[in-house]
């Protein structure tokens, strides 16, 4: 299985989604690619946040070897599952499906709090990283007992 992370910059919440994911998926052996991107071009080329850096590296992930990139319309093709950090993420890429693709769109954290449609939270000002960790840990986790 294919799945992409999307938030908004491709710096906080989506790139330690992907290093969460990425983790669980050695631990269990699975055969899944992971990625991650945002639905804005601000941060392309850039790396995760240091602060969303240092608290991957307390647990374990190094995921200081991600650059930041721009979810594209091919995106659709080649994941089997894109997973929205928050409502917002969610129709900015509902608006570059075309019909059929909307399917593989899910909001993350629906995986651990079903049809609440609950957003984690944008640490880019306020910070929360320990929180949006703890969030996409939960998440990850129950998203890999449900495919696994
Ligand atoms: P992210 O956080 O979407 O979790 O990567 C943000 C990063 C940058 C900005 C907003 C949110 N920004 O406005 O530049």
């Amino acid at each position: 299985m294919k799945v992409l992370m999307v938030c908004l910059g491709n710096i906080c919440r989506s790139p330690l989604a992907q290093g969460i994911l990425e983790k669980l998926v050695v631990d269990h052996n699975l055969d899944w690619e992971v990625d991650s991107a945002g639905t804005g071009a601000w941060h392309a080329g850039e790396s995760p946040d240091n602060r969303g850096m240092a608290k991957a590296r307390i647990e374990g992930i190094d995921i200081s070897g991600q650059r930041a990139r721009q979810f594209q319309k091919s995106d659709f093709d080649d994941f089997d599952l894109i997973l929205a950090m928050d409502t917002s993420n969610f129709n900015n890429i509902l608006s570059l499906a075309t019909p059929g693709q909307e399917t593989k769109v899910k909001m993350i954290l629906n995986y651990a709090y079903p049809n609440e449609n609950r957003a984690v939270p944008d640490p880019y000002y306020d910070g929360g990283f320990d929180n949006v960790y703890n969030l996409l840990l939960d998440a990850c986790s129950k998203l890999v007992e449900k495919h696994s």
